[in-house]
């Protein structure tokens, strides 16, 4: 039974070409009150008629998981059987999607070649405005393409360097290698939009250079928009089913834990490491320039996480302290503007194991001493759907966070 309920998933996937349709999907909350509960739950983790958007993580911790209708009475009978408390948070996932559509469709502006933060703009303007402003200011934009994607999009990036000077530190911003997290380019982008059109903020690459890549999946995200809104992995085809958790694909303790080798789920860590071209591309950015990178952020959604490596493991990095008080300032500058509160901490602590990810490997493997990933606020019950209006405020509050590392870097570095 289960076998039939994945195949049919899987042909869903690869024979349509239509727009894929969220009819009757709910989404749960469960909160596991003992080790047995969590187990169970995680133990759903791999199969792809379970999409966890806040995975089982901690005793008490609230777990969010959107479920196809064909599996929901068995999956109730199960919570009802083990006695676990369960609510429906979103009785049908395709209103959400429709909703978002709408105020998409509303607020969407049409100069090309700039930028906005009042809808969430496709692949093709974000690279528009990446080559507009790299010509409008050529003494301190330079336009990168570090690769392309599986269906031949360029992965564009800007570096932006105000200063002279040989040994500067660089930052390496990335965001949207899960694609359907769809707040996470916006946040790139304005750290692009501020550092280089906001005059005042100049001082901030007078010392310190930016690498900034705003869209790393741009086929998934490009899906998200045209297909699929919840789809998160890279669109490279297998037999049965697409794609490849780009955030499991780096090799570093690569499939140790919380990944998994069946091509049909959301956190298939591909047939090797680096398989997808779009972890290749940044791979091959980081070791040609991991000498001067001091700080790597990767921006994810959501749940309000400043998480540092170690995901594969439980153990702490050496350098826990620092990366933890770093990330306490980095939530106090975001939270004296807006009250919004991260949760600090290694990925397996504070959210759950996970091999494979990108802050692992620029840690482990580049040698890269601070690296966090972000998991931003979300769109409250509506998840991966924020609201188009909740864009500024999001990206206005992180950039303070933005600043703050910047703070630290210089100080410590320059
Ligand atoms: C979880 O909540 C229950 C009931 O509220 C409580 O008895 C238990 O100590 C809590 N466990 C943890 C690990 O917080
Ligand atoms: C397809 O997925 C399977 C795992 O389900 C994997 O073993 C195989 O190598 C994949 N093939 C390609 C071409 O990626
Ligand atoms: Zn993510």
């Amino acid at each position: 039974m289960r076998f039939i309920i994945f195949a049919l998933v899987c042909i869903g996937f690869v024979l349509t070409e239509e727009p894929f349709h969220y009819d009757g999907y709910k989404v749960y909350q469960i909160i596991p009150k003992t080790v047995d509960e969590a187990y169970y739950l995680r133990s759903l983790n791999e199969a792809p008629e379970f999409d966890f958007w806040a995975q089982p993580r901690a005793l008490n911790a609230t777990v969010t998981v959107m479920v196809s209708p064909g599996t929901q009475a068995s999956f109730e009978n199960d919570l009802l059987a083990k006695n676990m408390d369960f609510s429906v948070i979103i009785d049908d996932v395709e209103s959400t999607v429709q909703d978002e559509n709408f105020r998409q469709s509303r607020t969407r502006s049409v100069a090309r070649g700039s930028v906005s933060f009042t809808y969430f703009m496709r692949y093709d303007e974000i690279v528009s405005y990446l080559y507009t402003i790299a010509e409008a200011y050529p003494n301190i934009v330079q336009l990168l393409v570090i690769g392309q994607s599986y269906e031949g999009r360029d992965i564009v990036g800007v570096r932006i360097s105000g200063g002279s000077g040989t040994n500067r530190p660089e930052i390496l911003v990335d965001a949207g290698i899960h694609a359907r997290e769809w707040i996470a380019p916006p946040v790139a982008l304005y750290i692009i939009n501020q550092l280089v059109e906001n005059t005042a903020n100049g001082y901030l690459s007078q010392d310190v250079d930016w690498v900034i890549i705003p869209s790393l999946n741009p086929d998934g995200y490009e899906f998200t928009h045209t297909n699929t809104r919840l789809w998160r992995k890279t669109r490279t085809p297998n037999t049965s089913c697409y794609g490849v958790d780009p955030n499991r694909n780096f090799d570093y303790h690569w499939m140790l834990t919380g990944a998994s080798d069946n091509q049909c789920s959301e956190i298939y860590a591909g047939p090797t490491p680096f398989s997808e071209k779009e972890t290749q591309a940044l791979k091959d950015y980081l070791s040609a320039n991991e000498d001067r990178i001091k700080l790597y952020l990767t921006f994810h959604s959501y749940g309000n996480y400043l998480l540092y490596p170690w995901g594969y493991t439980s153990a702490l990095p050496d350098n826990n302290d620092e990366l933890y008080a770093l990330g306490v300032k980095v939530n106090n500058a975001i939270r004296a503007v807006s009250g919004t509160n991260y949760i600090i901490g290694t990925s397996t602590n504070v959210l759950y194991a996970a091999a494979g990810g990108s802050d692992d490997y620029v840690k482990g493997v580049n040698g890269v001493d601070l690296a966090y990933c972000i998991e931003l606020p979300g769109g409250g019950n509506t998840g991966f759907n924020p609201a188009a209006t909740s864009i500024w405020p999001i990206v206005q509050e992180t950039w303070e966070g933005v600043k703050a590392y910047h703070d630290y870097i210089k100080e410590k570095y320059v």
